[in-house]
């Protein structure tokens, strides 16, 4: 069967083209639930440009014969854009994210604590740990402080002589130092998060290395190339393992895995790196294909080129002027994170070229051709590896 769901009002509906596979479904529309915090009728108020008469709904283009990869109605038939599968979990505001203490995991940690996650902070070392828990902390009074001086005094609290009551208490963060090759200490640690989150809604596997030298792989040291695999796969497969059964006895939740462009490509050099995103990628597919009944969905988010101490001790990138701004990719993760692109899980996106619009605007065209995927390139309808 295929799904595609879309956000549009009747008129706005597409009709299938004659004669393409797929054609042989309809628009049936879904029982209301909220896009992110809106419901439709603000959606409607927000969003509405086109003149068209009925407030948007929930379609879902049902289509009981069509195999994954079958043409189903897209932006390009109506303008349309794809918002979010019809299953997905309602899961507690709570994330873990790897590697939280520098570069790329602070600062999605930091983000995802802006948007309103608790969030739990893992990584080896533990002052870089408590360095970032501390910012967030100080992030949050500060906004917090912000919107009590900014707030309109209600009613009563003037009557009251009372300062206005800030809307929102700060996040919870916990810091758990821990080296993630170790499978007793991840166990222990995933105990650690479930008992201070209550509960994982979004796991974030960020923590990464790359090997020491830029080099092929004839030259390399070949003890360093496993410890790049280990790291990158071992410890996502290690964490997940421990905090799966809690993910999915509360009804699911999201996993996304940190990629990049490295594993769906060949290099002159970092061989481990470009296997192990390789594997990441996979796993993804795995996960999406054994547990997205069960309300998991899971993500590739590439994030660009970002300035960090990896990147800078990367000689290909010495010459590098720009960069991937960092809040690029947060705003990509709080958009997976949200449910808003659920509709994409087992795939890949990349910041600094998708957006969250962007992806909404190419969703139904994604899953049409099944795109953003790992997998082998059929020659053509001839070709017996057709997959
Ligand atoms: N930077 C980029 O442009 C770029 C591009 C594509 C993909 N990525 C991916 O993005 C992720 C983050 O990269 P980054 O540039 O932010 O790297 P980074 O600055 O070098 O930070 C790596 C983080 O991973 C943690 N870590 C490494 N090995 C660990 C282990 N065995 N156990 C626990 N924590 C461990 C480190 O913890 P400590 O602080 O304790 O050492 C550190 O917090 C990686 O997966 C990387 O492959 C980065």
């Amino acid at each position: 069967m295929v799904t595609v769901t879309c956000h549009a009002s009747q008129q706005q509906l597409p009709t299938p083209r004659a004669g393409v596979p797929g054609a042989g479904g309809e628009w049936q529309r879904e029982p209301e639930q909220g896009v992110g915090n809106l419901g439709a009728e603000e959606r409607w108020s927000e969003g509405h440009r086109d003149g068209s008469a009925d407030p948007p709904a929930v379609w879902a283009w049902v289509d009981p014969g069509g195999p994954v990869g079958s043409r189903t109605p897209g932006p390009q038939d109506g303008g349309m854009s794809l918002v979010a599968d019809t299953s997905r979990p309602a899961v507690p505001r709570t994330a873990v994210v790897t590697g939280a203490g520098r570069g790329i995991g602070a600062g999605l940690a930091a983000g995802l604590a802006a948007a309103g996650y608790d969030v739990a902070l893992l990584g080896r070392t533990r002052a870089h740990l408590d360095d970032v828990a501390a910012r967030i902390q100080a992030a949050a009074a500060t906004a917090a402080l912000t919107s009590a001086l900014t707030a309109t005094p209600t009613a009563a609290s003037t009557a009251a002589g009372a300062a206005p009551a800030t809307a929102r208490r700060g996040p919870h963060v916990v810091v758990v130092p821990v080296e993630l090759t170790d499978a007793a200490a991840v166990r222990e640690a995933a105990s650690v998060v479930q008992d201070e989150l209550g509960g994982v809604g979004l796991l974030v596997h960020n923590a990464g290395v790359i090997e020491r030298a830029e080099v092929p792989f004839d030259q390399d040291d070949v003890e360093d190339t496993w410890r790049v695999i280990e790291t990158n796969v071992r410890g996502p497969l290690l964490l997940t393992h421990a905090l799966l059964p809690g993910m999915l006895a509360q009804g699911g939740g999201r996993i996304v895995n940190i990629n990049s462009g490295a594993g769906h490509r060949g290099a002159g050099e970092y061989t481990g790196y470009g296997i192990s995103k390789g594997a990441l990628a996979r796993m993804t597919t795995m996960l999406d294909t054994q547990y997205r009944d069960r309300g998991l969905r899971v993500f590739d988010l590439a994030p660009g080129v970002v300035r960090t101490d990896m990147t800078r001790g990367m000689p290909a990138h010495d010459a590098r002027v720009a960069w991937t701004p960092i809040a690029t990719v947060v705003e990509l993760l709080v958009a997976l994170a949200d449910g808003g692109l659920d509709a994409l899980a087992g795939r890949f996106v990349r910041a600094g070229m998708d957006t969250p619009a962007s992806l909404a605007a190419h969703g139904a065209e994604i899953i049409a051709v099944d795109a953003r995927r790992l997998r082998l390139v059929a020659w053509g309808a001839s070709d017996p590896l057709v997959p």
